[in-house]
Order: structure tokens, then sequence, then C-alpha cells
């Protein structure tokens, strides 16, 4: 990073920390909402505090043992199912003095015991007494210390506040009625997908919240998505919903809100049932699905936390801060946990689309960010189709900065 933009990064946070932020509404953000390491911060507390996020689905961790690690601004959580069947968060920090006490991602342990002086801890947290303490020392007192954990239908959320989490129940409420109608409880992993890229984590969100770019960069989405809806067989798509019981109010949140949130049921295009390359099936329906709907549900649960689901198949989707300037974004598909590959699943037509965009959009995020850190770059005016950009700043503004601009 130059001299001329860590200036700027000091500037900067002077600007957003108390007076109204160096930003024009409707425009895109000035650099160093992209580079800053001070705004990073001032960013990251918030999300660690305030958020929810969603970090797994528990069939990625089906059997007694098993455990996966979940990463974010540099911290790192296991998600382990201990010998009773129950799900944990736990800090991966041993109590001892501090080292990671996991150090593979993903796997089965009867315990954790710490790589540097063998501290042990049961997969419900507990130390077993280690060797050589003190009489007086009680292990009861240090057990790995737990994050906050919510379930919804077997998503998983952590929180990483300090004190009390913000109620999860006023978090997962309103998006409940949508996520209940596939059965996610009964769901398992096909594929999973993590990508490191080199851009900032506003970039990925922002770029997720557009459809402006679809026509230059997504040639297969733009022709999944362009495809004219079928009127013919004389029922609409909110006539066939409401016949299958399965209408609800759509979700959409404004800019005051805690999470901007938005949960929506769209129509597919003629002859499509599901957002696969050819818009036909490539799994049976989800567990508790009855009959094609012939739509999709598109949901953001915060800005970094989404879902969306299909009658055959689910996909979350995560974009997580590592640095200021680093963001991995990941991928998990779910179906039906008796979907059986080459009988009634076809994993490669139904990772295929989604594969492609997420690709194209790497790419594009990669070289964004390389351009926002030029001299010459400056915030420019917003297209009409980016107005939930626009939106997305607004909430954030509100949320991060506590300074609203609308
Ligand atoms: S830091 Fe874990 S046992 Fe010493
Ligand atoms: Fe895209």
């Amino acid at each position: 990073m130059s001299v001329d933009v860590q200036e700027r990064n000091r500037l900067s946070a002077a600007v957003v920390g108390e007076s109204a932020p160096d930003y024009k509404r409707k425009f895109s953000l000035p650099q160093y909402y992209y580079t800053s390491p001070e705004l990073y911060r001032k960013e990251m507390e918030f999300l660690r505090s305030k958020l929810w996020l969603m970090a797994a689905h528990e069939s990625q961790i089906p059997k007694n043992g098993d455990f996966k690690l979940f990463e974010i601004d540099g911290e790192s959580i296991i998600l382990c199912r201990d010998l009773q069947g129950d799900v944990h968060a736990f800090y991966n920090v041993c109590r001892h003095r501090g080292s990671p006490v996991c150090v593979t991602n993903e796997g089965n342990a009867k315990a954790f015991s710490c790589p540097y002086h063998s501290w042990t801890f049961m997969l419900d947290g507990t130390l077993k007494r280690p060797r050589a303490m003190d009489a007086s020392f009680d292990p009861k007192e240090w057990n790995l210390k737990a994050a906050h954990l919510g379930n919804l239908d077997g998503l998983l959320f952590v929180c990483l506040a300090k004190g009390e989490a913000p109620s999860f129940e006023e978090f997962a409420g309103r998006i409940r009625p949508f996520i209940s109608q596939y059965g996610l409880t009964k769901a398992k992993p096909v594929y999973v997908q993590d990508d490191l890229i080199v851009t900032n984590w506003k970039l990925p969100l922002e770029n997720y919240r557009e459809n402006y770019h679809i026509s230059s960069v997504h040639q297969d989405l733009g022709r999944v998505m362009g495809a004219a809806m079928d009127h013919s067989n004389g029922e609409s798509h909110a006539e066939r919903m409401s016949r299958l019981g399965r209408s609800l109010p759509m979700v959409y949140d404004e800019a005051e809100s805690l999470y901007l949130q938005q949960a929506i049921q769209f129509a597919f295009g003629k002859d499509q049932v599901s957002a696969t390359q050819d818009g036909s099936a490539a799994s049976s329906l989800m567990p508790t699905i009855t009959e094609w709907s012939k739509g999709w549900t598109y949901i953001n649960f915060n800005p970094l936390s989404h879902i969306n689901l299909q009658d055959d198949y689910a996909i979350m989707v995560f974009f997580t801060p590592v640095s200021e300037t680093v963001t991995k974004t990941s991928m998990v598909f779910l179906v039906n946990e008796d979907a059986v590959e080459g009988k009634d699943l076809d994993v490669k037509k139904l990772i295929d689309l989604y594969v492609v965009t997420m690709a194209e959009d790497n790419v594009v995020l990669g070289r964004h960010q390389k351009g926002i850190e030029s001299g010459a770059y400056e915030p420019a005016p917003l297209a009409l189709e980016e107005d939930q950009i626009v939106l997305f700043h607004d909430w954030y503004f509100n949320r991060v900065h506590g300074v609203p601009t609308a």
C-alpha cells in the first residue's frame, strides 16, 4: 500500500470517528472505506458485538466428535458435536497460555489436546486435570470459552459479543417460516467451496446486492435469470404458492433496522424448476417440499450471511472478513439427506451455475479492489439498478457509525 494511501487512512480514522462521514449519498464510497485498518477495526467491533453470523450447517458435523472451524477476522471458533450429540461453539484458544487447541480445519476427535503443553479439553469444553499443576488448581475454572450459538433448522450462527448476545429469536424469528418450508434439519452437504480474495469485505456484498453487472459479467446467470415467466397454464406463481400453502409476506428491512434482512419468494422462468444451467432439477425435492413451486426463496440474514433455497437444493453464501483487504467467500450446497448421486442427484449439475458465477465475481472483485486503491479513484454516482447498495450504505452508516444518511 502506498504512503499516500496510508496517509489517507489516518485521515479517515479522524473523519469517521466522531463527525459526519465523508460520504455522498447514492455515490460509491471513498477509497479509505476499502483500505483503512482503523476503519476496519471499527467495523469489526460492530460485527463482533452486534451480528449473528452464519457459520455452518450442523449436517457438516453429523457424527459425535465431528468438528469444524469457523474463522473470521483472525478469530477461530470450533464448532463441534459432543458425545451426547449436542453442538457447541468454543473459542479456539487454550486456557493455559493461549495456543489454538485445534489446528485442523475439520475432522473427528475424542477431545482437543493442545499441541503446546497437552492440556486436554473434552468435546463439551471441560478441561481434564492437567499434569504438574499446583494442588490448588481447579480445572473447572479453566474450561474452553463458549461463543454464543444459535440454531435455525440446523443453520448454525455464532455471535462474538463479549457480554450478552442480541436476542437470537429477534434475529431469526421472521425468517424462520421461510426456512422451515424446506426441512433443512434433514439436509446434507454435497459441496463446499471457500475462496480467499484480495478485497475489502464490503465489495463482495455490494456486488451481491446489484444486478447491474450481470449482463457484462455473468453470461450463464443472465440467461437463466432472463428467461420469460410462464403464464401459459393460467396459474401465476403467487396463485401456485397460495395453493401450496407456501405464501408468506416478504421481509424487507429498511436502513434503520438491526440486520437489514430480506426474505423474498421469486418465480423462475418458463420451464424452469431450479437454479441450474438448463433450469431442470438436479436433486430430489427437499425434505418437506411436496410439489415443485417453480420458484425460489432469497434470504439475507444480514449483509454477510445469505441462503438461497430452491425446491431441490439450498445454497448458503458467506462473505467473511479476514483483514481490511482480504475476504473469504464461501458456498455450502445442501440437499435432501436421502438423495443419492447417480439416482436422483447430479452434484455437478447442481453446483455448476453458482460455481461459474462465484468464479466470475471473484475475478471482478479482485480487480475492483486494485482499481479502488489507485490514486485516480474517486467516488461516482451509482446506477438506478444499484439501489440495494444505497440501502446497504444507509444501513452501514446508521448501524456501524451511528450517522443517519437518509
Ligand atoms: S498453551 Fe495449551 S497447553 Fe500450554
Ligand atoms: Fe455477480
